[in-house]
Parts: structure tokens; sequence; C-alpha cells
């Protein structure tokens, strides 16, 4: 299941994270990729250690405790602290997948991930190329967003981000463990509640319909969930 979430940042966060990142100092993307990986990434990163990361990803995370439909669609146990990449002419990265099980700096807690998320922080009229293109079971799709906006899709996935053109293309990234490890079980969720928003939405929050899909909802989650 790929989702895309419009407005993940409200345009105050997003200009305040795009003039911090617009001094920031960068950093071979190398030095975070996997020994297969590494092959294949040229750009660029902020130091995960460092302050602006630190606090950058701070308001990116607030953001998403924020937003529905990203808590809807992943259903968070732990989230790594986001990452910054930044691309420029000739800067690319092919074909991989991400690590399954990584930890946030300085903290040795494992973290699998399930579910990848990237923030485009550049407006697709910034660069030419770029395009994140992640292979599904229905075939490869190509995603390219507006700024502030983002995209949620398994980490199981393939996934490249095509050489930049031109201009620069800036986007924070992270990954998530979710409560509930299943791709396929996590896509029912997701498309359950968002049923039972859009009831509640068009009957009332007293529908007795909403109140049975939720019932099932939470009976699910109860069922599935780790914890
Ligand atoms: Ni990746």
């Amino acid at each position: 299941m790929l989702i895309t979430i419009p407005d993940l940042l409200d345009p105050r966060t997003l200009a305040e994270c795009r003039n911090r990142l617009a001094a920031a100092t960068w950093i071979d993307g190398r030095a975070t990729a996997g020994p297969i990986s590494a092959t294949v990434k040229n750009n660029r990163q902020l130091d995960p250690t460092g302050r602006d990361a630190i606090e950058i990803g701070g308001e990116i995370l607030a953001a998403l405790h924020r937003d529905p439909t990203f808590l809807s669609a992943t259903l968070p146990l732990r989230i790594l602290p986001p990452m910054f990449n930044a691309y420029g002419p000739g800067e690319s990265f092919g074909i991989h997948v991400d690590n399954a099980v990584r930890n946030a700096p300085g903290d040795p807690t494992r973290i699998r991930a399930d579910v990848s998320t990237t923030v485009f922080l550049s407006d697709p009229d910034e660069y030419e190329g770029g395009e994140l293109t992640i292979e599904t079971p229905f075939g490869a799709q190509s995603v390219k967003l507006p700024a502030g906006h983002a995209v949620v899709y398994p980490s199981t996935s393939l996934h490249e981000v095509a050489p930049v053109r031109s201009g620069e293309r800036i986007a924070s990234f992270f990954w998530i463990q979710s409560m509930i490890r299943d791709e396929g079980e996590r896509t029912l969720l997701f498309d359950l509640d968002q049923t039972i928003q859009d009831l509640r939405l068009r009957d009332g929050e007293g529908d007795p319909h909403a109140v049975r899909l939720s019932f099932v909802y939470h009976n699910l989650v109860r069922r599935w969930a780790e914890t």
C-alpha cells in the first residue's frame, strides 16, 4: 500500500525546516548506508547526530503525531528519528531495499523498519528528475510531491531515487515499526478506518454502523497489534 499524505507539514513548519536546511552542513550519504546500498547511493545527508537533524526532525515528528491519516496508515509503535537528504545534479540513489532493523543514533533499541516515509521538502518545480520510484505488486509507481507532502510505503519494497538533472531535491525520510507487522493486515485496517471516518462524516458521530465497524476495527487491532 502506497499512501500519499497531503500537507503533512503546515506552511510555517515547512518554511522553518527549509530555512534551517538551507544553512545546514551536508555530509556524504554513504555514511549511513549498508555495504550493498553504498554502491548505488550518491547523495548528501545531514549528520543524524547533529543539532539541525535533531531539531528539525522533532518538528516533523510533532507533525506526524497530529496527522490522522499518517497514524491510521502506519499505526506506529516506534518511529526512528527523521533523517534528511539532498540530491543535486547527477546525484541519485539506485534501486535498493532499506535495512530491516535499525537503531537511533546513541540508542541501542533495535527498531524493525515496517513502513518507510519520505517527506518532500522541495517543490517539484525546483528540480528536474529525482522521482522516488517504488516497486509494488501492481508495477512501479513514481512519486514526486509538493513540498510538505509525504508518501508512506512498505519498507519491504525495492525503490530508487532517479538522478536529479538540475536544481536540488531535499527530503526527510524515516522508518516506522508498526504495531501491525503484516502489510496486508495494516492495509485492511487502514481501509476499514477510512470507511469509518467517511461514515462518521456523512451520518454523524453516533451513526450505529460506524459504531459497529469501529467495534470490529478495535478488536482486530487488539488481535493483531504488538505493543
Ligand atoms: Ni531507501
